[in-house]
């Protein structure tokens, strides 16, 4: 499958080939006829954008992804700064990763709790973080990513778990880059581990792997209930078009059974070896995930590397700073189920060239 113009795609998101897939597509998968005539919401989800159609896709959402509730936002972005700017109060504290999403951050900054960046991936700084900034008179929060949309890693979640437990934090998961992913029918990280339970709030984004748009809240009745009425990009916002929901609920049920979840766990291990065998692995940063980061010898000429993709049809983009810390400007290159073997070996084989 190709890009829009003709490329070879290793950038986007489509993890599994979704966002083209005719058979998530309500108009030909058969599913409800009024709620499809109706272009637009038409208003919050409060007044008078709610549907059926979002009310049966959150009790899917919360079934499939083993949550007590689920609540729908219209992007990944609103989910993350809704969900944190209701939740944290002033008198909290907030411990995130330093590699958090800027969602995340803005979410955090949108509050007014103090907050703490650790080293990423490091649960000793975050140790050393909590000791010294915890609140001893509100609550105090953990956030972390499943897998690092830039690093493609995964965070060690089950020591994350235990160690929260153990000292009365509440843990906060992104789960955009493992949705449709990891886990039982591509229920996330957390379920993977069977950690659900002990995960105070997950955010799922619909606009990778499931090929769509919007992301939900899935945690507990009380903190669905809660962000219904105190969440502003929530509450403030024009509900997706009921459209939407249903292609979201086709996508989701496609998700858990499909096949292409394997194809590109093959294809992620094709990737590794021929990266291996063209000792190329010193230049990525470690992942098993379909994010690879080739980390550029030379972020100041990043011309040519472009070109040559240009000219072999190769869609993959270069990622500087500040999205990633300077220095540590990459080739961001995004496997998918569709991506054949050959495609794989050719952009390995052009990226041995510049090291
Ligand atoms: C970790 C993470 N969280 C949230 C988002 C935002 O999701 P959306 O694109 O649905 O707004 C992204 C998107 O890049 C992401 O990588």
């Amino acid at each position: 499958m190709q890009t829009r113009e003709g490329l070879i795609d290793f950038f986007s998101n489509d993890y599994l080939g979704f966002a083209s897939d005719q058979s998530i597509d309500p108009e030909t998968g058969g599913q409800d006829l009024i709620l499809l005539q109706q272009n637009g919401s038409t208003g919050s989800r409060l007044i008078s954008g709610n549907s059926i159609a979002h009310e049966e896709l959150e009790l899917a959402l919360a079934h499939v992804f083993r949550a007590d509730s689920a609540l729908l936002f219209n992007s990944g972005y609103d989910a993350n700064i809704g969900l944190l700017s209701a939740v944290l109060q002033r008198q909290d504290s907030v411990f995130f990763d330093r590699l958090s999403h800027a969602s995340i951050r803005d979410g955090i900054s949108l509050s007014a709790a103090s907050s703490f960046g650790f080293e990423h991936n490091d649960l000793s700084d975050l140790v050393k973080k909590v000791d010294k900034g915890r609140s001893k008179s509100g609550q105090n929060y953990v956030i972390v990513e499943s897998v690092y949309s830039m690093d493609g890693d995964e965070a060690p979640l089950q020591e994350l778990s235990e160690y929260c437990r153990s000292e009365n934090l509440y843990l906060i998961v992104d789960e955009a880059h493992s949705t449709g992913i990891l886990g039982p029918e591509g229920s996330g990280l957390t379920t993977s581990l069977g950690l659900e339970k002990e995960v105070f709030a997950r955010i799922h984004t619909f606009g990778k792997a499931l090929g769509c748009h919007g992301a939900a809240v899935l945690g507990s009745e009380t903190l669905t209930t809660y962000l219904t009425n105190f969440s502003r990009s929530f509450i403030y916002t024009t509900a997706m078009p009921p459209r939407e929901a249903l292609r979201i609920r086709a996508a989701l049920e496609k998700m858990k059974h499909t096949k292409r979840r394997d194809r590109l766990r093959q294809n992620i291990e094709t990737f590794l070896q021929e990266m291996k065998t063209l000792n190329l692995s010193s230049h990525f940063i470690p992942s098993r995930s379909p994010i690879q980061s080739f980390l550029l010898p030379d972020a100041s000429q990043p011309d040519g590397i472009g070109q040559i993709f240009a000219k072999e049809k190769i869609a993959a983009k270069i990622i500087f700073s500040p999205t990633v810390p300077k220095g540590q400007e990459r080739i961001r290159i995004c496997i998918h189920s569709f991506n054949t073997s050959a495609e794989i070996r050719r952009i390995l084989q052009l990226l041995s060239t510049f090291v």
